[in-house]
């Protein structure tokens, strides 16, 4: 492909250590060649030969950042849980449905039953919505299907969205979810069970990632670290929904299997931040659980501010604790919610959620990386944080290509 030139730009790169707040420059112009990004900086110091040889894109005085990362999605599922959520308002818990068996184990049921392209399509549409908003990378997770060939299904259902949408997905198994109806009383032995899956769906190509449920309602500290173990003897990387409705000091089981991130964490201790600043791990916030669960204990944010913990902001998508398709949104909720700044938050969904997901060559706009990037009709990064429920996005480039 010829080099490109977009240009009439205010460019907000992202780049850590940037100087500037977000990175940002004032007319700011980038050049693309073969899917990468080969030049970034202010229009005036624009080398003359990448002036002379390229096509040109007018930005119109528009913004331009990388391409939003949903770092942490569970958006391939059947059915809905409308009728949980009008429980829920009807005093039930989300803890009590779980317990009573509706909550995840009532989406594996409708997963299940669902045929590969109707699951495809509902997703599909799911993915859609979070590409409209800028989103050009996207981790999406099994764990509706909890046996073999089901989450087998999920994990080729998610493989192929990224090949038809053209994005980038990063698949991650997440086996152990909950415990299926066919287990029931044996979580030890369906541990087991999981930890022969990886393999073979490893082998099939379908695991980018591992992750888990450390919670009351999923599984124990011991079981998580089983599953860990079984993801550590294939080399695959490791993360955790961890401490989301309380501590079961998962966090710092998976910094000590390096983890890439540990996500939730509305109940993290200050052992858990730290064990997270040595190993690495990124926190992963998710505001729209918080927010869906009516929450009322806040990650703690100035604890791993402390620590220098990044912090990456996504959006669960899933049907019972964040039906939620707006990335933009969560980087709202982020800033109002959990009090990051709209800097931090920027952070949070582009090269934070990069880290995440152990990608390295995208999340910022530097020579070398991905040319993945959005343009906005907006002055400044902070109106995207502070919009509730509207999409200024103009252009989305991936690799370089208009989108
Ligand atoms: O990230 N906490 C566990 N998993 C999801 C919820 C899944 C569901 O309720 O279907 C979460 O909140
Ligand atoms: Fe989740």
């Amino acid at each position: 492909m010829s080099l490109q030139l977009w240009t009439n730009a205010r460019v907000a790169t992202q780049a850590a250590g940037a100087g500037a707040p977000y990175g940002l420059i004032e007319d700011g112009a980038v050049a693309v060649e073969d899917g990468r990004i080969a030049w970034v900086g202010a229009r005036r110091d624009l080398p003359l030969a990448l002036d002379d040889a390229a096509v040109e894109h007018d930005a119109q005085g528009g913004l331009l950042t990388p391409g939003l990362i949903d770092c942490h999605t569970h958006l391939v599922y059947a059915g809905d849980r409308a009728a949980e959520f009008e429980a829920r308002l009807n005093g039930a818990s989300y803890e009590e449905i779980a317990r009573a068996g509706g909550g995840i184990v009532a989406t594996v049921r409708a997963t299940r039953a669902a045929d590969e392209e109707s699951l495809f399509a509902q997703s599909r549409r799911r993915l859609r919505s979070l590409l409209a908003e800028g989103v050009t990378t996207v981790e999406i997770k099994s764990g509706y299907g909890l046996s073999q060939e089901q989450e087998a299904k999920c994990l080729r259902v998610a493989r192929r969205l990224g090949a038809s949408e053209g994005v980038t997905v990063r698949t991650t198994f997440l086996g152990a979810h909950a415990l299926p109806p066919e287990f029931s009383g044996r979580p030890d032995d369906y541990i087991d069970e999981v930890c022969r899956m990886l393999p073979a769906l490893h082998a099939q190509g379908l695991v980018d990632a591992v992750d888990a449920f450390c919670e009351r309602i999923g599984f124990s500290p011991a079981q998580t670290r089983r599953v860990f173990e079984a993801a550590r003897a294939l080399g695959l990387p490791v993360k955790l929904h961890a401490e989301q409705l309380s501590d079961s000091e998962g966090a710092a089981l998976a910094a000590s299997f390096g983890a890439l991130s540990c996500d939730h964490l509305e109940w993290l201790s200050e052992a858990g931040a730290r064990a997270m600043a040595r190993s690495g791990s990124v926190a992963v916030l998710l505001p729209g659980a918080f927010y869906f669960l009516r929450e009322t204990r806040v990650p703690p944010i100035a604890l791993l501010r402390q620590h220098g913990v990044p912090l990456a902001v996504a959006t669960d998508c899933n049907p019972g604790t964040s039906p939620c398709t707006s990335l933009l949104l969560m980087l709202n909720m982020a800033c109002t919610l959990f009090r990051l700044t709209p800097e931090e938050a920027w952070a949070g969904v582009t090269r934070h959620a990069a880290r995440a997901l152990g990608l390295h060559d995208r999340g910022a706009l530097a020579p070398g990386l991905r040319a993945d990037f959005v343009l906005w009709d907006a002055q400044h990064p902070a109106e995207l944080c502070q919009a509730l429920g509207s999409n200024p996005r103009r252009t989305t480039v991936i690799e370089g290509r208009i989108a």
